[in-house]
């Protein structure tokens, strides 16, 4: 069962924090979103559910698992690489791709995501080309920076490979109608798989999308669907009574009434760092519109303790900063007894590594309550698929409800397309 808690008590209890009239008064609003949320469901409410998309996965993962597979390339930009990334960060180990093979749950995984050549050129200066898969991971099909990393890649595998081999190495991953990677994918045979057309790119981790690079490296698809299954079911049983149903009530609120515009998901465990980054695109791309939408930003404990926390704690009241806690950190070490003389640091030895990080988590917190700094705190029991599935869709629903109540779309992505337009004619493609 799903272990994961929301709680958003000091973001109520802290000095300043949110009286229960504004709360009460949001409600007739919040109802009407969650509302509609689950009379018209968008795409990414029935994909826990929809067995079809982790079978396909599956499927395909076993074929490149049971093939001479060295290295799985995953291409992909925004919505189309943050989920896989996060859920690679989450579950693999940290130096996934330094194990020696039979020591990894599968291939290396590499991402080419920028158009940076020099992260290009260091994948396939890794990559095995003679074993190396190909996923081409994009919805509309045709993104310039995707697209680029795979003519590249796809011109080294044809070198390596020949032509039948680099077809029978690469799958594209799209639009399973239209989209120019379809034509190509049609053209050459390639392996495909579906991005269901109403999930956009960033609601889309638990389609192929996430689902395909999970079973690749040997995640547990089902378990990640189920914690998301969990979800959708609590939300449909309490409505605007679940909690990050009225987290997103909270966190609207802090912004329009009282100007904390920014929104900190400060990570206490290095593992979900990504999942930061995954979350920081779904709440900046879905809410930043109509010059509306607060400003997401990812940040580490302990690291950022030392970094950013003087600004939280004494910088401008504009943030409400949220901790991501574990409470069972998968590993742990025991600090040894040393240099008991000196007292700066004899202090340490006895206690545990993932001790060291609980409790300085709770002093952060702590601490910014006591200064009148609004916190809440997202907490996994671990960091296993399923409680990854339960905060995925978790944070999804709570950013299309928080859409709602902003009044915007948050399901499409109008400021990207001025810089595209101007790329395309700056790089000669027909009719820009
Ligand atoms: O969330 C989104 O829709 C975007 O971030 C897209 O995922 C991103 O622009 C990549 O698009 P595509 O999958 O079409 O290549």
């Amino acid at each position: 069962m799903a272990e994961v808690t929301f709680d958003y008590q000091n973001l109520v209890e802290v000095e300043g924090g949110l009286e229960s009239r504004e709360l009460d008064e949001a409600r007739p609003r919040l109802q009407e979103a969650v509302g509609e949320l689950l009379e018209s469901p968008p795409g990414f409410m029935r994909l826990p559910k929809t067995g079809e998309y982790a079978e396909a996965s599956v499927r395909v993962a076993e074929e490149i698992r049971g093939s001479v597979a060295t290295d799985f390339i995953h291409v992909g930009i925004g919505g189309s690489a943050l989920g896989p990334m996060a859920l690679h960060r989450a579950l693999n180990h940290p130096y996934y791709n330094a194990l020696p093979g039979e020591a990894r749950r599968g291939p290396r995984i590499h991402f080419a995501e920028n158009t940076d050549p020099g992260t290009l050129a260091a994948i396939l200066d890794i990559a095995d080309l003679g074993g190396t898969w190909v996923n081409v991971v994009t919805k509309s099909g045709s993104t310039a920076e995707t697209m680029a990393n795979f003519l590249v890649i796809r011109g080294y595998l044809i070198d390596a490979l020949g032509d039948f081999g680099y077809q029978g190495r690469t799958i594209a991953t799209t639009d399973p109608e239209e989209g120019f990677l379809k034509q190509i994918a049609d053209r050459e045979d390639l392996k495909e798989l579906p991005i269901p057309q109403d999930v956009g790119g960033r609601f889309s981790v638990l389609t192929p999308v996430g689902l395909l690079p999970a079973a690749v490296t040997g995640m547990d698809v089902e378990a990640l669907l189920a914690g998301a299954a969990r979800c959708v079911d609590e939300v449909n049983e309490q409505g605007a009574e679940h909690p990050v149903v009225v987290g997103a009530a909270m966190y609207y609120l802090m912004d329009t009434a009282r100007g904390r515009n920014v929104r900190v998901m400060m990570t206490y465990a290095d593992a979900l760092e990504r999942l930061a980054a995954w979350f920081v695109q779904l709440w900046a791309e879905s809410l930043g519109k109509d010059a509306k939408g607060s400003t997401p930003h990812g940040a580490v404990g302990t690291t950022d303790q030392h970094s950013q926390v003087q600004l939280y704690m004494e910088g401008p009241q504009d943030k409400v900063i949220e901790i991501v806690e574990v409470e069972n950190h998968p590993r742990d070490l025991e600090i040894p007894k040393a240099y008991e003389d000196l007292e700066g640091v004899g202090y340490l030895g006895g206690h545990t590594m993932a001790e060291l990080l609980e409790v300085e988590c709770d002093a952060t917190r702590r601490a910014l309550t006591e200064a009148g700094r609004p916190n809440a705190t997202i907490r996994l029991g671990t960091v296993n698929e399923e409680n990854l599935g339960y905060v995925f869709q978790a944070l999804e629903v709570q950013t299309a409800v928080a859409g709602s109540l902003y009044g915007v779309n948050a399901f499409n992505q109008p400021g990207v397309e001025a810089g595209k337009q101007i790329t395309y004619s700056r790089m000669g493609r027909p009719g820009y």
